[in-house]
């Protein structure tokens, strides 16, 4: 039966690639959980809104029980109002050849629309996860925009990165991936970012002296740091249902909690924590307890993490550099 009280969830860009997977999988149940109906609310630019309506159409196809309600609108105010949870996805893809760096003039006054209308009109509950790239920055630009929401409620999507990282290990060591732990992807959703397994472990046990250090410099770190080049190349389109998939493991780990000890990485504003610069929405290992993401604390970090931390970080300052350039955030 369904019990609790329904969730308002925004998904923006819902006529596009990544929302056709993630709004189904909210509908079904697999973020709130099988006994809390949803307020879908799907925000589209005007051109975009027709196509919108026919996923809403295929949405109430599906006859699913949780489904309280699906709003379709290309007016932000509206379609933050009383938000709970926000998926930012709707911004331009990058192309062949782009890099994220191209998109920040064309996706970041999106952003600071967005992050306004939440400060002003979602409710004091809202978690953000934002999809679209250069999602960190976007989120960074959001979250300046919304002074009266707590920082740490506006979160960018490095789940897919991890679970990347986490797919790569299973397969070179022949574990399953709920074997494995301890992962973590530090930095910038972008080929700066570096796919971490110091902490590694199986089934409890360390396993990274195990794995051979070249390939984990020469094939690992930029398979993971450039798989989303790789889909692009091979798919002709950027990834979409392994982005709504790890959008959907961020929101549900963030609301239902992560298991005993294990941490997942989450880009959230830095508070300072392992050398990184305070403010930029940077991947940092995470717990949620509460309700809320906790950075893991007193991990050793090695000269050989601190160079590539910090170069990644780098990046994410020169982003936030570009963007109070522009005028998009301060
Ligand atoms: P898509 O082009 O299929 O869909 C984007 C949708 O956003 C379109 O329907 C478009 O009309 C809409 N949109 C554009 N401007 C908007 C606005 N101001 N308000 C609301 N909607 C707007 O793209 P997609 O494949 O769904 O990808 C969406 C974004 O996610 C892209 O930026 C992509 O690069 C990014 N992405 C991020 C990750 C990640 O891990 N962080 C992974 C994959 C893709
Ligand atoms: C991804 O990682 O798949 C997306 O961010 C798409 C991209 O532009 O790399």
């Amino acid at each position: 039966m369904n019990t609790n009280t329904p969730v308002t969830v925004t998904v923006t860009g819902a006529a596009g690639k990544i929302a056709y997977s993630l709004l189904f999988w909210l509908a079904s149940g697999l973020v709130f959980g099988p006994g809390t109906p949803v307020r879908l609310r799907l925000l589209d630019i005007p051109s975009a809104v027709v196509a919108a309506e026919g996923v809403a159409m295929e949405i109430e196809d599906c006859a699913l029980p949780l489904v309280d309600s699906i709003e379709i609108t290309d007016d932000v105010t509206e379609a933050f109002d009383g938000a709970n949870a926000a998926f930012l996805v709707g911004a331009r893809p990058r192309g062949k050849g782009m890099e994220r760096a191209d998109l920040l003039t064309a996706n970041g006054a999106i952003f600071r629309e967005q992050g306004r209308a939440i400060n002003d009109h979602a409710a004091d509950d809202i978690r953000v996860v934002v999809v679209g790239n250069p999602a960190n920055t976007n989120a960074y630009i959001a979250h300046r925009h919304a002074p009266d929401v707590p920082a740490g409620r506006f979160t960018a999507l490095m789940r897919l990165d991890h679970n990347r990282a986490l797919s790569q290990l299973a397969t070179r060591l022949g574990a399953r991936v709920s074997e494995l732990d301890g992962v973590v992807v530090w930095g910038n959703h972008s080929a700066t970012q570096f796919p971490d397994v110091t902490y590694l472990t199986r089934g409890g046990e360390p396993v990274t002296a195990g794995l051979d250090p070249e390939w984990l410099a020469d094939t690992f770190i930029p398979r993971v740091a450039g798989r989303g080049a790789e889909i692009i190349a091979v798919r002709g389109s950027s990834s979409a249902a392994s982005a709504a998939g790890a959008a959907v493991d961020q929101m549900r780990d963030w609301v239902r909690g992560t298991s005993g000890e294990s941490w997942t990485t989450v880009a959230l504003p830095s508070g300072g924590e392992y050398g990184t610069v305070t403010g930029v929405v940077t991947g940092l290992p995470c717990r949620s307890r509460g309700g809320e993401w906790e950075v893991v604390e007193g991990l050793e970090i090695s000269d050989f993490q601190r160079a590539r931390i910090d170069a990644s970080v780098a990046e994410l300052v020169s982003e936030r550099d570009a963007v109070r350039a522009l005028g998009l955030a301060d």
